[in-house]
């Protein structure tokens, strides 16, 4: 990967911008992940698509989502998470991989993401004891009941984990079948992979646990499978938790986690996505709110709430960035708060990061990087709100601001108690 010249490093720019602000056209510039080359530097941040059936299977407005995206500019899309096996299923409207029968489906999706001259990753994941589909029996490394969802679980045997193991490398083969450029493996925000690497949920005393060089063999295990599937002009990903972040002491350090991400990159990463590993709720660690929504911003979209409160931090995963790259020398991809266009510049020119992930804008402006370089827009639309984020596996992906009369079929569905009769065995996302 070349990184685009030096600032020398610095930092982000204050949200009122002023002089010093890099050019906008840094993250423009093409760049490469491994041997995928990718026309631009924005990354739309694996989100959710909430579009599947009960079988995991998805349909048209899946194919439209991702050709609009690529259509509006996006350099590479990873697609929101897909469950590699049914225990692993994070809820009833996540598409899965788990079976050769969803491949016809995702090849119209890399088709129609190819015709418009984009780039196409799966994300690929088991959500471990984080599942909230009632039905299922969730996996876990250590009997520690769930953080988010309470739920009690077993201690997984030997086999099982096995079994994770080559459900992940079997999705991978079925996502290059489909003709995804690549293939990203979801290592963070609290599923299993994250959980195995806890000490706080991995306290096994087997080949898997009882040092962190032993809670990483899963990792590392499950990089090796999907790397024997993804053949040298194809890429390979990773987002990877690089602390634990909840009230009690004991988690997984930076130092650890860092170290850990340089074995993984070592097992065949062409790329890390850097995020947060265990976590109480999304909001407060890696889905934050109101990222860089000055008061302007707040009166017009009518966050009477935010009028006299300053704007929350853009880039809130650069320190874990930083220490990653500080440690070993792969092509970052930095996700959290980017948002306004010098914000994204100055993190390229600085070597911060070599691309630019982002989830909530472009759920509201999936034409947004056209526009930013057509130079029609100078800030994102979105507020983070978060309220997309509610309707997760309740509704299909979308805005809930606009149109605005969304806003009041959200405000129904919430008064009405929708978000507590979803089926599934979820507890209700601290908002
Ligand atoms: C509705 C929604 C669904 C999400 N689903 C996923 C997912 O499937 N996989 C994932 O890695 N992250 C997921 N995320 C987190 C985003 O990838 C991203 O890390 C986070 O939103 C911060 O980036 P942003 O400030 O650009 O939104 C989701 C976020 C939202 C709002
Ligand atoms: S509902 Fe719309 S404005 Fe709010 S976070 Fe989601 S995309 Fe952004």
């Amino acid at each position: 990967m070349t990184r685009t010249g030096a600032r020398g490093r610095g930092s982000v720019p204050p949200v009122s911008g002023g002089a010093g602000a890099a050019k906008p056209e840094a993250f423009l510039t093409p760049g490469e992940i491994g041997p995928v080359a990718v026309p631009n530097r924005i990354v739309r941040a694996g989100t959710g698509e909430s579009m599947a059936d009960a079988g995991g299977m998805i349909g048209d407005d899946y194919v439209r989502l991702h050709e609009d995206l690529a259509r509006g500019g996006v350099g590479l899309a990873i697609t929101g998470h897909m469950y590699v096996h049914p225990r692993g299923r994070y809820g009833p409207r996540q598409a899965g991989i788990h079976t050769d029968e969803v491949i016809p489906t995702f090849r119209a999706v890399t088709d129609a993401v190819h015709r418009q001259g984009g780039r196409i990753f799966a994300q690929i994941a088991h959500s471990g004891s984080q599942s909230m589909v009632a039905d299922n029996r969730p996996l876990a490394f250590s009997a520690v009941p769930n953080v988010m969802t309470g739920r009690a679980v077993g201690e997984a045997t030997d086999e099982e984990l096995q079994e994770a193991i080559d459900a992940f490398g079997q999705a991978a083969r079925r996502a290059m079948e489909a003709g995804f450029d690549g293939v990203h493996i979801h290592g963070a925000n609290g599923y299993l992979i994250s959980q195995s690497r806890s000490p706080l949920t991995n306290r096994r005393t087997d080949h898997w646990g009882g040092s962190q060089e032993r809670r990483e063999r899963f990792a590392l295990a499950v990089v090796e499978a999907v790397r024997r599937q993804v053949p040298d002009d194809r890429g390979l990903t990773m987002k990877v938790g690089l602390r634990d972040i909840l009230d009690v002491p004991g988690g997984l350090s930076v130092e650890d986690a860092v170290e850990g991400a340089a074995g993984l990159v070592g097992a065949g990463l062409d790329g890390v996505e850097t995020s947060s590993n265990l976590m109480s709720d999304y909001v407060n660690a890696s889905i934050r709110p109101y990222v860089a929504v000055d008061r302007k911003r707040a009166l017009e979209d009518l966050l009477v709430h935010r009028l006299h409160k300053r704007p929350e931090p853009e880039a809130y995963f650069l320190p874990l960035a930083r220490a990653l790259r500080r440690r070993v020398d792969t092509t970052i991809i930095l996700v959290g708060g980017l948002r306004r266009p010098e914000t994204l510049s100055a993190l390229i020119e600085d070597g911060d990061a070599d691309f630019l992930s982002m989830a909530r804008p472009l759920i509201r402006e999936p034409d947004l990087v056209r526009r930013l370089a057509a130079g029609e827009q100078g800030m994102p639309a979105c507020v983070s709100c978060n309220i997309c984020l509610m309707h997760d596996e309740h509704h299909s992906l979308r805005c809930w601001r606009t149109p605005r009369k969304r806003l009041w079929e959200h405000a129904v569905y919430r008064a009405l108690g929708g978000f507590r009769k979803t089926g599934s065995g979820r507890k209700p996302r601290a908002h």
